[in-house]
């Protein structure tokens, strides 16, 4: 047992008391068992290389080529695309894909390259194998994005999964991004990234890898180009990645260099490529659109583990009302359940839910419910005794079941991979919808089992249906809060079909924006953890997963107020927008930490308020193209390397560029600017992009600038939606996109386009596509004083 270990086991007992302290350690062993006896050691490997291309059969979309010792199958599809795959390996089956595979380009043909090679060629890609195989993705200009030498194998001698190894080299100046929530970033630094979807047991810091969603997902920004590489394997692995740069002294660029290891699994990968935008497009088309959200999920959530009682969940909503405070839903943790187990209540300390959820919708504010997907092994318990009649839980190779460590003590695990699984779990949610709840929080499903040592899940040879096919936890890992989402939503759309659930996860893999968002988990309170909240989001976005938001505040200990203002002030302009601490925190109520930042906080409060509607837009705009809320700076200009490597500022859709106060005692700060104009919302004071300016960030508000021509729609005082337009710079006109909807079910809301021009001394609005027609909302134009 390691010093972290210790710890480890040493602060389960401080949470949840010796007896499950010991269960811990119990658990340890008893899963360092089950491997030894369920995995049988590796032993002698054989290492294998595709060897010479011998033959080409096109198919549509591209072909197969014949290697001595593999082969590889390249289909460009309608959408852009490209898939490739060796050994064999199509695109499917698949947990990535959001449903069938896209058809294959009829257009895109496969033909001879030179020195015996092959290429296919396409409108927008073409890819090109070397007669060993080493393949090349190229813009229709013939510029190299990505080249990936050819694959190496290692095959056990005695049968069993090979493991594989691919190393590819892109554009010196390419700067990478993405592999799912990381704690740094959102550029992601030279060094090695696990893909293994892990609870780190402790609140995590930049720097700590992995962390709760991992994905083999890779988008690289170049001045060549944007493209993203999808790895679709769900097996553990790393991704190496080394950024390239001038070669000391020898004038020649070095290339920068990416190698991904997988324990197991196809090799196959998708790559697209095209401006950012495109590039979310395609995969969002590949891999889902993402949820959209009810519009109370885009306004204020203030959550705690440990409210303790219903009375508590009043007082904490009392203060909100009294002092005039936004609040939107409250989250309920595990501290609510009967000892600690899903899917049950705590009668003693919270009577009456159902009353309670009723009291507080009339106020406007919905409850929203924790849900862990480890189930208490005991008879009696209703959930568990379902689920044993349902056979849902993981078993071993023996069929013995496989048992954990969760908060409720000795737990089982529903086997998510199963459909029928899927399809019993996702009716439990009828009970939560009779407490009154409105909206899901998933949590530990990482697979989390407490461990005093080793690896807190379950045991890799635990056995999962995985669809039929059949297979452990190595392949199922990564994919089971992914298909407990699926069982989430599907069973919540059977049950309440009029509504759009909210879900959000804590772990996650590819395609999981199909469900719902995720949460940054237990972020670390202090200013480190400030900035690894935005580094998550903005990564999770770049992956497909716009919905997200970190604990305002930090997840343990007691935010200095400065830190909690700023961690507030920054979660107000993210999709999720939540105040949340652990069990033995300190407070995170606006009105703990003084009457100034009460007065800011309220202020923030009352601005995400009146951007609800733009919130609104941007959430049904993701869901059509694919493109986060939050986005880094470099978005419309990916080609500006300056901005590239800007991580403390984010764009929140088109029109706005907000700079977040990351440091302590900052007043001002420096902002990297995009080409064009903008606007400090505040002050209105123009500034000339690109460039890098400083603006003041007093304690009461982060900078915010808002982009010249940007028609941003918003609450007005009465209530009602008012389009704020910022002038367009001089000779220019602007624009700016407006989908209203219900605030919840599924009518399918038009697009309003709205565009902005000088007309004299004045800046004219109109509805596009209606002929000059004024827009139906009252227009207030600011920036007119920076003409
Ligand atoms: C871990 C989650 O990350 C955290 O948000 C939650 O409060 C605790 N589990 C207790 O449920």
């Amino acid at each position: 047992m390691g010093g972290r270990d210790l710890v480890r086991s040493v602060k389960a007992v401080g949470f949840v008391g010796a007896a499950q302290g010991l269960r811990t350690v119990r658990a340890a062993w008893r899963r360092r068992r089950a491997d030894a006896v369920g995995l049988p050691a590796r032993g002698a490997e054989r290492a294998r290389v595709p060897g010479q291309v011998r033959e080409a059969t096109p198919e549509p979309g591209g072909g197969v080529l014949r290697f001595s010792r593999s082969e590889l199958r390249i289909t460009v599809a309608v959408n852009g695309a490209v898939f490739w795959g060796w050994d064999g390996a199509g695109p499917e089956p698949s947990y990535a894909l959001a449903g069938r595979c896209p058809e294959p380009d009829p257009r895109a043909v496969l033909e001879p390259d030179k020195d015996g090679g092959w290429r296919v060629v396409a409108e927008r890609v073409t890819v090109v194998v070397s007669r060993n195989g080493a393949v090349e993705v190229r813009t229709p200009g013939g510029v190299t994005l990505r080249r990936d030498l050819p694959p190496r194998w290692w095959e056990p001698v005695e049968g069993g999964p090979a493991r594989w190894m691919q190393r590819s080299e892109v554009a010196s100046d390419a700067r990478f991004f993405g592999l799912g929530g990381r704690s740094s970033g959102p550029r992601l630094r030279d060094g090695v990234y696990r893909l293994w979807n892990t609870d780190q047991g402790r609140a995590f810091v930049p720097g700590d890898d992995p962390l709760y969603i991992t994905m083999p997902v890779q988008l690289v920004v170049a001045d060549a180009g944007t493209h993203l590489v999808f790895h679709d394997t769900s097996w553990d692995g790393t991704v190496t990645l080394r950024e390239g740069g001038e070669g000391a002294g020898s004038g020649h660029d070095r290339a920068g260099a990416c190698e991904v290891r997988m324990d197991g699994g196809p090799l196959r990968c998708w790559v697209m490529l095209g401006a950012p935008a495109r590039v979310l497009l395609a995969w969002a088309s590949l891999t889902g659109a993402p949820a959209l959200p009810p519009a109370w999920a885009l306004g204020h959530h203030h959550a705690r583990w440990g409210f303790g009682s219903a009375q508590e969940v009043r007082r904490i909503v009392a203060g909100y009302r009294e002092r005039g405070l936004p609040l939107d839903a409250v989250h309920l943790d595990i501290d609510h359940y009967d000892a600690h187990q899903v899917f049950t209540v705590d009668q003693e300390r919270f009577p009456g839910l159902p009353a309670l959820a009723e009291e507080l919708r009339r106020e406007g504010i919905r409850l929203v419910s924790i849900v862990d997907p480890a189930v208490k092994a005991e008879a009696g318990n209703e959930v568990y005794d379902s689920g044993v009649a349902h056979d849902a839980f993981v078993r071993d190779g023996s069929r013995q079941p496989v048992y954990g460590v969760v908060w409720p003590g000795e737990v089982v695990y529903p086997d998510f991979t199963h459909a029928r699984v899927r399809k019993w779990w996702g009716g439990l949610y009828e009970e939560r919808l009779r407490q009154g709840f409105s909206g899901f929080w998933h949590d530990m499903n990482e697979p989390t089992s407490f461990a005093a040592f080793g690896e807190m899940t379950l045991p890799r040879s635990a056995r999962h249906d995985l669809e039929g096919r059949g297979g452990d936890h190595r392949e199922a890992h990564n994919v089971y809060a992914l298909c407990m989402a699926k069982a989430g939503y599907e069973g919540l759309r059977e049950l309440v079909p009029r509504q759009r659930p909210l879900l959000f996860s804590r772990s996650g893999w590819v395609g999981m924006q199909r469900y719902g968002g995720s949460w940054s988990g237990d972020v670390a309170t202090g200013w480190p953890g400030l900035r690894a909240s935005l580094s998550l989001v903005m990564g999770l976005g770049l992956c497909g997963v716009p919905y997200s938001g970190p604990d305002v505040g930090g997840f343990d200990g007691s935010p200095s107020a400065e830190l909690y203002l700023r961690w507030f002030q920054l979660g107000s302009y993210l999709p999720l927008f939540r105040t949340h601490a652990s069990l033995r925190a300190g407070r995170r109520e606006p009105w703990e930490f003084g009457a100034e930042v009460l007065e800011h906080a309220r202020v923030a409060l009352l601005e995400r308020r009146r951007l609800l509607p733009y919130f609104v837009t941007l959430a049904h705009l993701a869901r059509r193209t694919g493109a986060p809320y939050v986005r880094p700076v470099w978005w419309s200009s990916p080609e500006d390397r300056s901005l590239r490597d800007c991580e403390d500022a984010f764009l929140l859709g088109d029109c706005l560029l907000v700079a977040p106060v990351l440091d302590p005692g900052a007043d001002r700060r420096a902002v990297q600017l995009p080409r064009g104009r903008w606007y400090d919302i505040a002050t209105e004071q123009a500034y000339e992009g690109p460039a890098q300016v400083l603006v003041d960030a007093p304690l009461s508000r982060i900078p915010v600038l808002a982009r010249a021509g940007a028609v941003i729609p918003t609450c007005g005082t009465d209530g009602g939606l008012e389009l704020e337009v910022w002038a367009p710079a001089p000779g220019r006109t602007g624009a700016g996109l407006v989908v209203q909807d219900a605030g919840d079910g599924w009518e399918e809301p038009g697009v309003e386009r709205y565009l902005a021009r000088w007309e004299g001394g004045r800046v004219a609005v109109e509805r596009e596509g209606k002929g000059g027609e004024e827009p139906p909302h009252p227009v207030r134009v600011r920036g007119l004083g920076g003409r």
